[in-house]
């Protein structure tokens, strides 16, 4: 990778994520959310996270709005920028599992490669890939954030399922159906399939 010429990363030294979990008595883990905007992934993450911390686990969300604002500023919306915003996401993403965190991510990660790259980064063991699904109309008739209407404009280009492509997944992990449940069944749904994977 370029740049990475003199960079001696060192880990073995560090407190390990097995005392990390011990300490925090959870299983670090990655649930990575994705879907069309407006699908309901950032909803559904935060009640899942809710839920969650009223049963005592300790989470962290990482949502597609809040580290395009600050970490991911300087990325915008082209095959490569959302490459780089997916890849520098999952490697956060891995440093809060390490630290025994379960860590809830809401990304559109539009395209197999992307979340293919997630996984591969992530550790396939230590990951999850939840599929929230809604037809592309539906979000455009909720269109909560007012960007499909400003897609259908001109005005935001790229705009994912319209001049940006979203590869519906082959064998997803999970599917939550948001386009024909309600956010109720969906969440109880949702906090239902993870709860397994938090048991050690
Ligand atoms: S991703 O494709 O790189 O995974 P990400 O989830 O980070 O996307 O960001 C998506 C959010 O950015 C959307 O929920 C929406 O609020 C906003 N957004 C702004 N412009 C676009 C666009 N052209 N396509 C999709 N989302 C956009």
């Amino acid at each position: 990778m370029a740049h990475s010429e003199h960079i001696y990363p060192e880990f073995e030294r560090m407190l390990g994520r097995e005392e990390k979990e011990r300490f925090l008595n959870q299983r670090g883990f990655v649930f990575w959310l994705y879907g069309l905007s407006g699908s309901g992934k950032s909803t559904l993450a935060n009640a899942l996270e809710r839920r969650l911390h009223e049963d005592g686990v300790f989470t962290q969300i990482l949502d597609g709005d809040n580290i395009r604002s600050g970490l991911n500023a300087d990325l915008g919306f082209s095959d490569e920028d959302r490459l780089e915003n997916i890849r520098r996401i999952a490697e956060v993403a891995k440093l809060f599992m390490n630290a025994g965190v379960v860590t809830i991510t809401s990304f559109i990660t539009p395209t197999r490669e992307l979340r293919d790259m997630a996984r591969e980064i992530i550790g396939s063991q230590h990951i999850r890939e939840i599929y929230v699904r809604c037809p592309f109309e539906k979000c455009a008739e909720r269109d909560v954030k007012g960007l499909y209407a400003k897609a259908a404009s001109g005005e935001v280009k790229q705009f994912t399922g319209k001049d940006s492509s979203f590869e519906e997944p082959e064998s997803p992990d999970l599917v939550i159906d948001t386009g024909n449940e309600s956010i109720d069944e969906s969440c109880r749904r949702l906090y239902e399939a993870v709860i397994p994977f938090l048991r050690k």
